[in-house]
């Protein structure tokens, strides 16, 4: 017995339509469970919240050039650093560091990597960095103030003259 085209094309339409409509559910829930997995790392969008209820501030990120062991920044009026209290995500070929301005002409610079899990740190709050994995906090000076961190960041010499920081790495 012949089929006409009707009667072949609906099943075949079914079938692409069934497969289209797995495909598509497959597709939302791979999204779902990759969104699942980051909130739980805490690598969600928006800023930083600390345990301690701190609102971190994403740092503002300069870019600097690293050569001889040394990073050096220019510190002018138009600088997220240039206020005392400010803080800085400062990224270089050589790594990322936490630069701190804490007093008039002082500055501090740190490893910008978690001593907990190893994730970027980049939320600053009340003078105090905020990772945003597990919410540890660290002083300006890298002690740790809140956990799950133990162990401080590690610190980097710094000079400041002529308007120029140098970090010594
Ligand atoms: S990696 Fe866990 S608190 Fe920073």
């Amino acid at each position: 017995m012949a089929h006409t085209d009707t009667e072949v094309l609906q099943p075949l339409q079914s079938i692409q339509s069934r497969r289209a409509f797995c495909v598509r559910t497959c597709q939302a829930l791979s999204l779902l469970t990759v969104g699942a997995v980051l909130e739980a790392c805490g690598g969600g969008s928006g800023s930083p919240t600390a345990p301690s209820g701190l609102a971190a501030q994403a740092l503002p990120v300069i870019n600097a050039t690293a050569a001889s062991n040394n990073v050096s920044l220019t510190i002018d009026s138009s600088s997220p650093l240039s206020a005392v209290g400010s803080a800085a995500l400062v990224q270089t070929s050589a790594g990322s560091f936490l630069v701190a301005h804490v007093a008039q002409d002082s500055f501090t610079a740190l490893t910008a990597i978690c001593t907990h899990l190893t994730c970027f740190i980049t939320g600053y709050a009340n003078q105090t960095f905020v990772c945003p994995c597990h919410g540890s906090e660290f002083s300006t000076n890298g002690a740790v103030v809140r956990g799950p961190a133990v162990a401080p960041l590690r610190q980097y010499a710094t000079q400041f003259a002529n308007g120029v920081l140098t970090v010594t790495i």
